[in-house]
């Protein structure tokens, strides 16, 4: 239960990001040994990821922001259905088992319901390398004599793809490229952790990687990078809320684009070395927004981008270019009151001075935050349902929004 009318104001600390810590976690199978990671988010998805990595044969343990992985000689190659039916990201568990074990089969994995997410560009990297790769009764296998360094060009500059094809090449023989490579800061992340575990790669945050395979990694210690997404989340919750919030823990230049938008609607912002300040005196004003790969806006900061443009003054046009069925979540807001319409990838949006509180239901974790800042400036109490999903991507969220001065309400049930 989410009550409307709060201006957020105050700071929150972002810890490391969802979509970094899980990849990192898949890294530590590169190496024999303990693996420490800090700054580890406390989100329901790295207790998954464990174990999917228990179920490996590694050891884990979570202690708060610390992961601590202990990695055997020899990793086990099969990731069952029921450890990785119930998120998207422990498929990036496929390049390093290649790499250590020349073989792997991963059950196809679930995760959030924002569109058809095949993986042809992960098997299209693996099979340039010199493996073998089929889908068989609901996995990806994966087989190879040995992994040779190929030029790989990718048809879309994949976040996962660029992953899995990078954890594979650290430890092939000879040189890999991978052209059109994903930028994105947890890229960068997931980089600069196997260079310090001794893997040689350069060209990292830029669309071509050089990785010069090496015969073997050790483990390492490694800070997550903070996560982008969350902190967006709350700048754009400041600038919904009229509100003045400070964000810490974020590079803000990871943000570039999406606080550019954020002035874009009104906001003064303020960057710091390790974070920002949004501040938003009057009614926000309507931008448009298109999501791109990083640099580009965030697909993960969309539903938060229609959520600003339905209480902005003017008309809005959000295009969605990465995932296709991220607008399901457009229909709940227009429960709310919310003058909005989809066609195709666009959504298009008349900003209303206020919405109306009404029972809705998230479908996955953007959305489900999405929602509940709907719910923000939205009269009387809106029912956010299903929002178990936030749990999978932000540390705290409820503590942190009453923090802010909003007033959020679990109902168990
Ligand atoms: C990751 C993030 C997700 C984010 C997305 C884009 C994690 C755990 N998740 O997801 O939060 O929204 O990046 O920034 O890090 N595609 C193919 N074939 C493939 C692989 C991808 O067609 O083999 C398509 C997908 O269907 C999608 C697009 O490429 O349309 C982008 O997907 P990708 O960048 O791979 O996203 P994920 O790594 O799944």
């Amino acid at each position: 239960m989410v009550s409307g009318g709060a201006r957020l104001v105050g700071d929150v600390f972002v810890g490391g990001a969802k979509n970094s810590v899980l990849k990192l976690m898949a890294a530590a199978l590169l190496a024999q040994g303990r693996t420490v990671l800090t700054n580890a988010p406390e989100i329901a998805d790295v207790p998954l990821m464990a174990d999917v990595l228990r179920g490996l044969g590694a050891t884990v343990d979570i202690s708060g922001d610390t992961v601590t992985i202990d990695t055997p000689a020899e990793p086990d190659y099969h990731a069952d259905f029921d450890a990785v039916k119930q998120f998207r990201a422990s498929v990036c568990v496929l390049g390093p088992l290649m790499a250590r074990r020349h073989r792997a089969v991963v059950a196809l994995p679930g995760g959030d319901a924002i569109g058809s997410r095949p993986l042809d560009m992960h098997q299209a990297g693996l099979r340039a390398l010199g493996a073998q790769s089929t889908i068989e009764h609901g996995c990806v296998v994966a087989e190879a004599e040995r992994l040779s360094g190929a030029e790989v060009v990718l048809d879309f500059p994949s976040v996962g793809a660029t992953e899995n094809i990078l954890m594979a090449a650290v430890l092939a023989e000879g040189v890999t490229t991978i052209d059109n490579a994903a930028r994105e800061p947890e890229i960068v992340d997931l980089c600069v952790m196997l260079t310090e575990m001794g893997a040689r790669i350069d060209g990292a945050g830029s669309p071509t990687l050089t990785v010069t395979g090496v015969d073997a990694l050790t483990p390492t210690t490694h800070h997550v990078v903070g996560d982008r997404i969350v902190a967006g989340t709350w700048g754009v919750a400041a600038v919904m809320t009229r509100g003045d919030i400070t964000v810490h823990g974020i590079d803000p230049e990871h943000l570039r684009l999406v606080l550019k938008k954020l002035e874009g609607a009104g906001a003064r912002v303020d960057r710091f070395d390790d974070g920002f300040r949004v501040i938003q005196e009057s009614r926000p004003v309507a931008v448009d927004t298109a999501t791109l790969p990083f640099p580009g806006y965030p697909t993960d900061l969309q539903p938060m981008a229609i959520g600003l443009a339905t209480v902005s003054e003017g008309m809005s046009m959000v295009t969605e270019n990465v995932f296709e069925a991220r607008f399901r979540f457009v229909e709940e807001l227009v429960r709310l009151g919310a003058d909005a319409r989809t066609d195709g990838h666009h959504a298009v949006i008349r900003g209303v001075e206020r919405l109306s509180s009404a029972p809705v239901w998230s479908s996955d974790i953007r959305a489900g935050v999405g929602l509940v800042l709907a719910g923000l400036v939205a009269d009387g109490d809106t029912e956010v349902h299903d929002i178990e999903h936030i749990d999978r991507g932000y540390p705290n969220f409820e503590d942190q929004l009453r923090t802010l001065g909003g007033t959020i309400r679990r109902e168990i049930g």
